[in-house]
């Protein structure tokens, strides 16, 4: 008798509104951004570009996320690149630059009611004044960041909702001071501030102890705060929000992450926004934390994508419930392992969001995932207060089915009919149950994409666009430096459009850029290929550039990149050096070039021998190259200086 009734029990939740509800939901979001996450998006031809769009943003279709978060770029690494600055220099504004603006507007045409976002990573060097710091001069600082915001809704009509003060960095309570003050003088008093995305500490503490702080914050920005928060946090009062979480490879177990932060992140942690690093992985893929967004989409020259689990498993949350929404406070821990939430609109809607995702198949990046155990259980929902008298609910279901690897992902079911306002689901572990009295969720689908193929092995670039719909050339990721296509207006002969690097002074930095400005293209497989590009320096005697191939990292750990660099200075002389930094000179010499000339160099590499030639005549041969072995071609300058390159071209092996 008692095995029986331990084999057919079910425990019991209640779901009930009598006692009030929680607190009011914001929304699931994607970050681009922190940095150049979105870089290979943009290149997509159409019609893969908006489909992976919609996939995104789409209401009722795919991820129909609520949030978009942007980085405001600051010209420095972020992460898997740079993205360029609204103010390269101090009397520089351009509010066209990079693919954000254009993310945005996406966003908005399928969603206009998301929410958007702004938080800077790295700021343009004379922010600081030279400085690697951006509080000392608070109100450069401040004025810099509204003017992003100033220059969204002049130029694209964009309503930032919130804005950020430096990703993952020290905050200064007198810059978030003047923050709030120089937005509410600009006309922005809707404009929310958000602290510290960092951690909940010392931000909470800070909140506390100084009421004007409190009165400039409106949200308080975790980053991967593992399901949990701190009392101080709770103390303030402020809305909290996971400001940054996920980065984890978008694999199953990807997916099994995001379930169980979705829910967890509020019935532990009581954030009632989530946002994933990233959107879209949309970078090359052996830059660093390849493939950790919500889907994959670093293919433009294929046109191939893959609606990854995350997506899913965001529309089991995003297509049942909007911002706006409140949590019951009839939340919590299933009683066999898992969580269940659940949101009414406050109209009799409700929404209710289960997941039984077990340990192994849910571990995130970060933090460390401590033991816990899940097993199937029947679990009994009872409808109380306002939703005693539903009678039907929608029900989605996700199985994970990690023994055949089969996932069964966003089912639509038949809708469960409701006695007494109570129902029974048999849960098995690693699954996902939305149950609903929303009706418009639906599972969108297009045609496959192009099948995934390699980068192309013979490639070219003239840059000879005249209105370029972005600031960039495709398929270039930057990874010290900007580099912006270029109209030399006075030059009408063959190189009136060029592509140049326009950073002249070291950026405020988020991770230890180069000495040296770099772009990678290409394969990260490539070993033997010839690299040719005609190039402009503009530093007289001081200036310097290169071309590069097998360039084998890039990211945070750029200063560390080796390959094989063919550079050519200003002062008439050339190197080839086997890491960026040009530690390792493999040869050198003379090569009479000069600043404010145009040369054309040619680098070959093939097996352990490289040679070069400028402007068609052999320079060097032979130098020996031992490793690495293989990476991507690039181009790039000695220092922070203007240089322009064209004509780039690669034939590979
Ligand atoms: C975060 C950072 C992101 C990205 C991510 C990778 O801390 O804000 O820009 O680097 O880590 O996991
Ligand atoms: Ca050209």
């Amino acid at each position: 008798l008692t095995s029986s009734l331990g084999l057919c029990s079910s425990d019991t939740y209640v779901l009930d509104d009598n006692a009030g509800l929680g607190r009011v939901f914001d929304g699931i979001g994607g970050l681009s951004g922190g940095g150049a996450t979105s870089r290979l998006l943009v290149n997509y031809e159409e019609p893969y570009r908006s489909r992976i769009l919609d996939y995104l943003f789409k209401p009722n279709f795919g991820a129909s996320l609520h949030i978009l978060k942007v980085e405001i770029g600051g010209d420095a690494q972020t992460t898997d690149g740079t993205e360029p600055s609204h103010m390269h220099y101090e009397n520089d504004e351009n509010y066209f630059r990079g693919y954000e603006w254009w993310l945005m507007k996406e966003a908005k045409k399928r969603n206009p009611n998301i929410t958007l976002i702004g938080l800077p990573w790295a700021f343009p060097g004379w922010v600081g004044h030279g400085k690697n710091w951006p509080y000392d001069f608070p109100d450069i600082t401040a004025a810099y960041v509204v003017n992003w915001i100033l220059g969204a809704k002049q130029y694209h009509d964009l309503d930032i909702q919130y804005v950020g003060i430096w990703n993952e960095r020290n905050y200064d309570t007198k810059y978030i001071k003047l923050l709030r003050y120089t937005l509410d003088k600009s006309g922005l008093e809707g404009v929310r501030i958000i602290a510290s995305d960092n951690l909940w500490e010392p931000i909470a503490l800070s909140l506390l102890l100084d009421p004007e702080l409190s009165t400039a914050v409106d949200v308080i920005g975790a980053h991967y705060p593992g399901t949990t928060t701190v009392s101080d946090a709770l103390k303030t009062q402020k809305t909290l929000w996971s400001s940054e979480d996920y980065s984890t490879f978008n694999d199953e177990v990807g997916g099994g992450c995001w379930a169980r932060i979705l829910n967890q992140n509020y019935v532990n942690g009581h954030m009632t926004a989530t946002i994933s690093w990233n959107l879209v992985a949309s970078y090359y893929e052996n830059l660093p934390f390849g493939r950790d967004g919500l889907m994959t989409a670093e293919e433009p020259w294929s046109g191939n994508y893959v609606v990854e689990s995350p997506i899913w498993i965001t529309a089991h949350t995003t297509q049942f419930t909007q911002p706006g929404w409140t949590y019951l406070q009839t939340v919590g821990h299933l009683a066999q392992g898992g969580s269940y939430v659940a949101l009414t609109d406050g109209k009799g809607n409700l929404t209710v969001v289960i997941e039984t995702m077990t340990h192994d198949h849910s571990v995130c990046i970060r933090p460390p995932l401590l033991p816990f155990n899940v097993t199937s259980q029947n679990a009994t929902f009872q409808l109380k207060g306002s939703f005693t008298s539903i009678k039907e609910l929608q029900v989605w279901r996700s199985q994970f089915n990690f023994k055949t690897k089969k996932p069964s992902l966003f089912k639509k079911l038949t809708p469960l009919k409701l006695s007494n306002g109570s129902f029974t689901l048999n849960l098995a572990e690693d699954e996902v149950y939305t149950l609903t009295t929303i009706t418009t969720g639906e599972k969108g689908s297009y045609p496959d994409p192009p099948p995934s193929a390699r980068f192309p092995k013979v490639y070219k670039d003239n840059f000879n666009v005249r209105n370029p719909p972005f600031s960039e050339a495709p398929d270039f990721a930057d990874q010290t430096g900007v580099f912006e296509y270029h109209i030399n207006l006075t030059d009408p002969g063959p190189y009136t459009f060029t592509l140049r690097q326009v950073l002249t002074e070291r950026p405020i930095t988020w991770a230890t850029d180069a000495d040296q400005t770099i772009s990678v293209i290409g394969d990260y497989q490539w070993q033997n290929l010839t690299v040719t590009c005609d190039i402009f320096m503009e530093s007289v005697k001081t200036g310097g550039v290169f071309i590069a191939a097998r360039v084998d990292k890039g990211g945070q750990s750029i200063r560390s990149a080796r390959g094989v660099f063919f550079w050519v200075f200003a002062d008439g002389t050339y190197k080839v050096t086997n890491d960026l930094a040009g530690q390792t000179v493999l040869a050198e010499g003379q090569s009479g070039t000069r600043a404010y000339g145009w040369h054309t160099l040619s680098l070959t590499v093939k097996g352990q021998l490289a040679s070069g030639l400028l402007n068609g005549y052999p320079l060097w041969k032979n130098a020996v190259v031992l490793n690495p072995n293989n990476g991507w071609a690039a181009i790039g300058t000695h220092s922070f200086e203007l240089a322009q390159f064209d004509n780039f071209a690669v034939v590979a092996e």
